[in-house]
């Protein structure tokens, strides 16, 4: 780690799954403690602990965190792979099932994901297929993976034709969130995580979106400061594990943590993986989807106004891309929210409140995003 901070008291959030509930412990200096709170959870001394992550997050944390599972008495050892949206393939997560094979991960063992929302979900779906499922711990290191992917286990890979169409739900046993780890997070990566905070904001929380409009700049760990910083993390993960619990495999409520990202997945797709960082295809995918509720009459100028005065205060993008229509319409199709061959939309109806619609014409997608019929 580059920094050493002092440890600071640690607030936990409850997923209050009915089957599996699970902790997620935010706190500074809370990486230190990875091993003893998994102790916390109920895994015994010597049981084997295969710690996944990419070579940037293992140079900055990979020896705190295999330094704390060692120490609390487990058979501990680091698999590392590529870093990238592009790597996020099956074929990674062959190579994660080729570690757990090696190193004879048992029923009983544990994966520990310990990086952004790419590790995070391709450790997570290799320990929802290794042995039909085995344990998994969250350890995110990006924003965006702090306040969304970390929480509530969704796990996969993309396929060509669209992004994360392999995967399963698999829940982490828990969550452990230093925001110290935040220090060496490139700001355009902070950036892109502050897309998923304002999405927690226009679907459900309008105190936060206010508070981050009176904050000013947003565009960086910086800027935000300690103070706001732990409280979008708060309020995200509360907000991340109020959803899940109550919709745990996406029946109805869940869906609208897909705010934004409906288009945001054809930007990234069109556009080719990591051209657009998710959370900025997601800043794209919120505004194009303000643009529609307008178009359709469900929320007023002055609303969308505010959402992208937002964005741009955070530094991300709003504009919607130069991509040809038809094959948007066509990525559209393909979507995992496809129901009975209509796309569902979450669409904003007031700061703090959306609907979800399946009645959106293509008309009303060309008119808001090309304006043309
Ligand atoms: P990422 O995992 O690619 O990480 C971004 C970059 O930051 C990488 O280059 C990584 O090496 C680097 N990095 C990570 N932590 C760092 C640190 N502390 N210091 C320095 N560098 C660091 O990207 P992401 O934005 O975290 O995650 C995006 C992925 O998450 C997408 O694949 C998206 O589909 C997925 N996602 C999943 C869910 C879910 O519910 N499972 C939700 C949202 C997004
Ligand atoms: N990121 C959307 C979800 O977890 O459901």
């Amino acid at each position: 780690m580059t920094a050493t901070p002092a440890a600071c008291p640690l607030r936990t959030i409850e997923v209050a799954l009915s089957a599996n509930p699970y902790p997620v412990v935010i706190g500074t200096g809370a990486l230190a403690s990875l091993g003893e709170q998994i102790r916390a959870r109920g895994m015994k001394e010597g049981t084997k602990v295969l710690m996944v992550t990419n070579p940037v997050v293992q140079e900055h944390y990979g020896a705190t965190a295999l330094a704390s599972l060692q120490a609390a008495g487990f058979e501990a050892s680091t698999l590392v792979i590529e870093a990238g949206e592009d790597q996020k393939t099956p074929a990674t997560v062959a190579q994660i099932h080729d570690a757990a094979f090696a190193r004879k991960l048992e029923r009983g063992s544990l994966i520990v994901a310990l990086g952004g929302g790419v590790v995070g979900d391709m450790a997570g779906f290799a320990a929802a297929t290794w042995l039909r499922g085995i344990a998994v711990v969250q350890v995110p290191t990006t924003l965006l993976a702090m306040v969304d992917a970390a929480i509530g286990g969704k796990t996969g890979v993309n396929h060509p034709g669209g992004k994360n169409l392999i995967g399963a739900f698999h829940q982490p046993r828990l969550v452990l969130i230093d925001p110290t780890t935040l220090t060496t997070l490139p700001e355009r990566e902070f950036r892109a995580g502050m897309a998923e905070v304002i999405k927690y904001g226009v679907i459900g929380d309008a105190a936060l979106f206010g508070e981050l409009e009176a904050a000013g700049c947003i565009s960086s760990r910086t800027a935000v400061g300690p103070g706001l910083l732990q409280i979008l993390l708060e309020r995200s993960a509360a907000a991340k594990a109020r959803v899940v619990a109550a919709d745990e495999h996406e029946g109805g409520l869940r869906a609208i943590l897909n705010y934004g990202h409906t288009l945001g997945h054809v930007v990234e797709t069109l556009c080719g993986y990591g051209t657009w960082l998710h959370g900025e295809a997601v800043a794209i995918g919120m505004a194009a989807a303000g643009e529609i509720a307008v178009a359709m009459g469900l929320w007023s100028t002055a609303e969308q106004q505010r959402q992208l005065a937002l964005i741009e205060a955070a530094g991300l993008p709003h504009r919607w891309p130069e991509l040809d229509p038809e094959a948007v319409l066509s990525c559209l199709q393909g979507d995992k929210k496809v129901r009975n061959g209509q796309v569902r939309f979450v669409l904003p109806t007031a700061i703090g409140s959306v609907e979800i619609r399946s009645d959106v014409s293509e008309a009303t997608i060309r008119r808001a995003l090309y304006a043309s019929p």
